[in-house]
C-alpha cells in the first residue's frame, strides 16, 4: 500500500539533480548548500548546530514529514533555516524561494525551447519532402562501392546486379543456385562491370551465410551496399503448408536479413558508411489469403529493416542508409499464375521497370518504396478504415483470388 506521507516531499527535492553551474559558484553547495545551514527544527536550532558540530543533512523526503500543512514558501523557508515560525518567515532568506521560482521559470524555458526546436525541425523535414517531391532527389555515386546481392542468380536479384555493373560498383552475387549465379557473373562482365564475385550461398543457414561473409571480406573488402533480396514463396492455404515450408520462408525471406546484418553492418559503422537495402513485397505490408507464411516473413523483414533504421538513427550513425521496397506482383516467374482483376490500379509491374525503380530509390536514399503508388493510397486507408471496408475493397479489386492460378516458378527472366 502507498504511504500517503511519503508524497510530502521538500519543494527543493526537485530541483537537486539539476545544480546549475552558476550556482555552484556562488557557493550554494551540495543539495543547495543546506548542509551548511543551521537547521532549526520548527524555528530553533538544532542541537548539533547549537553545539558547534556538524550538522545533519536536511530530509528531502525520504522519511515521512511532519510539516505538511505549511505552504509553499514556509517549507522553502524552514528548510532553509528561515523559518521562525507561522507567519514569520526570516528577512534574508527568501532567496529559497526565488531560487524555486527562477529554477522552474528556467525549466520552462528549457522546455519551450525544446519544443521549438522539435517543431522547427519537423516543419523542415516535411518542407524537404514536399520539395523532392517535386523534383527529383540527387542521386549519389555509386562507383567502386562493394555491392552485396543476395538472390542474384535471376530475377531481380540479376537485373539489381547489371544495373549496379553500369554505375561502376564492385559486385558480389550470393545464390543458392550457382549456375543462376555465374550467368549472372557473365552478363555483369559483359555489361561492363570491372569487379564481379560470385558466391554459392543458401542464406536460410546462419552458418553459411557467416562462413561465406568472411571469405567475401577477406577476397573482397567491407560491403558498403547490402540487398537482401533472395526469396521464396510456398503459396499454399495455410493449414496446407507443411511446417518445413513454413519455416524455410522465414529462414530465407527474414532470418537470413539478421545474419547478414550481423555480418556487415560493424564495418558499415566503423566506416559510417553503408547502405541497408530490404527487399519485401506489398505482402509484407497487407495480408493476402493464400500467402500466410510468405506474408508473415514479409512483414517481418519490414519490421527488422525498420526497427534497425530507426537504431541507425538513435545511435547517431548519420552515415548508414537504409530502403524498404515493397512492390506487387512482379513478371519473374516467382508468382507465375497470380493474376490483377485491377491492372490499371494494381499492374502486374515489369522487372526492368521495376529494379530501375528500386536502384533510383537506393541512389536517392529513399526509406521507403511501394510499386506501384497505388499501395500508398491503400496503406492510407487501411490506417483508418473499418476491416469489413477493407475486406470489400480487397475483394472488388480482386485481391482474394490474386493466388487462384499461382503456379509458382516456372520460367527466369
Ligand atoms: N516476383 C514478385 O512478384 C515479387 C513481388 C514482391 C516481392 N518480391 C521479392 O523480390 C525478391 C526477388 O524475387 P524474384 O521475383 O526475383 O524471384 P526469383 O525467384 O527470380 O529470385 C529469387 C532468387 O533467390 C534465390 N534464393 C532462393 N533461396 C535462396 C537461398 N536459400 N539462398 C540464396 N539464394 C536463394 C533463388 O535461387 C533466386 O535466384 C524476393 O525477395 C521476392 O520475395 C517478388
Amino acid at each position: 500500500m502507498r504511504n500517503p506521507e511519503a508524497r510530502v516531499q521538500s519543494p527543493l527535492s526537485n530541483f537537486l539533480p539539476n545544480q546549475p553551474a552558476w550556482e555552484k559558484k556562488a557557493g550554494l553547495r551540495g543539495a543547495r548548500g543546506l548542509t551548511d545551514h543551521p537547521t532549526p527544527a520548527a524555528g530553533g536550532t538544532t542541537p548539533a548546530a547549537a553545539a558547534g558540530g556538524p550538522v545533519p543533512p536536511l530530509d528531502l523526503g525520504s522519511s515521512p514529514r511532519q510539516d505538511k500543512h505549511l505552504n509553499f514558501t514556509e517549507l522553502v523557508a524552514k528548510d532553509t533555516g528561515a523559518w521562525g515560525g507561522r507567519g514569520r518567515v526570516l528577512g534574508g532568506q527568501r532567496g529559497g524561494a526565488c531560487l524555486g521560482v527562477s529554477q522552474n521559470m528556467s525549466s520552462n524555458l528549457r522546455s519551450a525551447r525544446k519544443f521549438l526546436v522539435f517543431l522547427g525541425k519537423s516543419l523542415f523535414s516535411i518542407l524537404e519532402a514536399l520539395i523532392f517531391g517535386l523534383i527529383p532527389k540527387p542521386r549519389k555515386n555509386v562507383a567502386g562501392e562493394i555491392v552485396l546481392i543476395t538472390g542474384s542468380g535471376s530475377g531481380l536479384g540479376r537485373l539489381l546486379a547489371l544495373q549496379f555493373a553500369r554505375l561502376g560498383s564492385v559486385l558480389v552475387l550470393w545464390d543458392i543456385n550457382s549456375e543462376g549465379n555465374e550467368e549472372t557473373l557473365q552478363m555483369a562482365r559483359e555489361a561492363g562491370a570491372m569487379r564481379v564475385h560470385a558466391y554459392t550461398c543458401d542464406c536460410s543457414q546462419k552458418e553459411d551465410v557467416y562462413r561465406v561473409a568472411n571469405q567475401v571480406k577477406k577476397e573482397v573488402g567491407d560491403v558498403s551496399i547490402l540487398i537482401n533480396n533472395a526469396g521464396i514463396v510456398t503459396g499454399k492455404n495455410f493449414l496446407d503448408c507443411p511446417d518445413e515450408l513454413m519455416e524455410k520462408s522465414f529462414d530465407v525471406n527474414f532470418k537470413a536479413h539478421l545474419w547478414t546484418y550481423k555480418a556487415f553492418l560493424p564495418a558499415m559503422i566503423a566506416n559510417d558508411h553503408g547502405h541497408l537495402v530490404c527487399i519485401s513485397s506489398s505482402a509484407g505490408l497487407v495480408g493476402v489469403n493464400g500467402l500466410a507464411d510468405y506474408c508473415a516473413s514479409k512483414f517481418a523483414a519490414v519490421g527488422f529493416a525498420e526497427s534497425m533504421f530507426v537504431e541507425t538513427f538513435a545511435l547517431k550513425q548519420k552515415g548508414i542508409k537504409t530502403t524498404i521496397v515493397c512492390p506487387f506482383f512482379i513478371k519473374t516467374g516467382m508468382f507465375e499464375g497470380c493474376m490483377t482483376r485491377c491492372p490499371l490500379l494494381l499492374p502486374i509491374l515489369d522487372p526492368e521497370y521495376t529494379v530501375r525503380k528500386i536502384v533510383d530509390a537506393i541512389l536517392q536514399e529513399r526509406l521507403y518504396l511501394c510499386i506501384p503508388k497505388f499501395l500508398y493510397l491503400m496503406l492510407f486507408l487501411k490506417s483508418f478504415l473499418p476491416a469489413k471496408t477493407g475486406l470489400i475493397i480487397g475483394e472488388y479489386l480482386g485481391i482474394l483470388e490474386s493466388m487462384e492460378g499461382f503456379t509458382g516458378q516456372k520460367k527466369k527472366v
